[in-house]
């Protein structure tokens, strides 16, 4: 098959998996071909070679496999990580998060952090590139995510400067810790989700409880126990009245919720 005739099968086989098919065609061809997209588009009546190996990956992706982990790797704030089944795939609107953090960090000159729940690595990761001078202690429950943000963090040369605790949120962390940073599980675990996320990705790190913010709360219990000064989190678009009563009822000096680019509300970031 040439390659726009394998583009033309691909693309059919992806109608009910993908919203741009065509598009989601070219990208794992051009990662089957090891090229660029433009090249599809210059060699179009090349032969594709290997072409069995194309009609796997174009089989996972039909099957609703998240794109990111049949190429292994995603594009996150201004680096690219690998990523694969076992931890989340880092989100656009998780950038945010960073962006509010970072402005924190900056103004009160912060140097020690902790965050809950470190996934592939991608906070953890961005924060220490950004800030030479930040040592970040990242936990995290699970095993799996454990092992790949420790690929992403040796890969970044940021072992000396981000620990990996396996544990709950931050049980057994004795250091001092001036902001925490979370990006928990925070759907409430009847909530209705696409298959490339419910059947993929993993369930630990998107159910947060039967409502969904019960993680969301004991984070800020902890945070406030451990003598942290400021905690940075995202939440969902619906949990803002929530977490505004449970953080009042905590007791801190002001709350700032922020919006994603959709207008949701997506976080807050809180002085105790
Ligand atoms: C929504 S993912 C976020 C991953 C990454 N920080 C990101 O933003 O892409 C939540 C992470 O929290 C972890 N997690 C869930 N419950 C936890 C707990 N009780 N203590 C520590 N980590 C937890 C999950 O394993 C998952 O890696």
């Amino acid at each position: 098959m040439t390659i726009k005739e394998t583009l033309s099968w691909a693309s059919e086989q992806l109608q009910f998996s993908c919203e741009r098919p065509l598009f989601e065609a070219e990208l794992l061809l051009a990662y089957h071909l090891h090229k660029e997209r433009v090249y599809l588009h210059v060699h179009e009546h090349d032969e594709v070679d290997n072409i069995d190996s194309f009609k796997s990956l174009i089989a996972r992706r039909a099957s609703h496999e998240p794109y990111e982990y049949i190429v292994g790797k995603v594009s996150f704030y201004d680096i690219k990580l690998f990523v694969k089944q076992g931890v989340l795939i880092p989100r656009p609107e998780t950038e945010l998060l960073i962006d509010e953090v970072s402005s924190v960090i900056e103004k009160e000159d912060i140097t020690s952090i902790a965050e809950i729940g470190v996934g592939s690595g991608a906070i953890s990761i961005v924060l220490a590139r950004k800030f030479p001078s930040l040592k970040i202690i990242a936990t995290d429950i699970s095993l799996d995510a454990i092992a790949i943000a420790k690929d992403n963090i040796e890969a970044f040369g940021l072992s000396d400067r981000i620990t990996l605790v396996h544990t709950n949120l931050l049980d057994g962390i004795e250091e001092q810790i001036e902001l925490v940073v979370s990006n928990p599980p925070y759907i409430a675990s009847n909530a209705l989700l696409k298959s490339n996320v419910k059947d993929y990705e993993p369930h630990t790190a998107l159910f947060g409880g039967e409502i969904g913010d019960e993680l969301l709360k004991q984070i800020i219990t902890q945070a406030k126990q451990k003598g942290a000064s400021y905690l940075a989190c995202e939440m969902g678009y619906d949990q803002k009245a929530s977490m505004e009563h449970f953080l009042t009822q905590s007791g801190v000096q002001y709350i700032k919720f922020y919006d994603d680019l959709a207008g949701l509300n997506r976080g807050f970031i809180t002085k105790f």
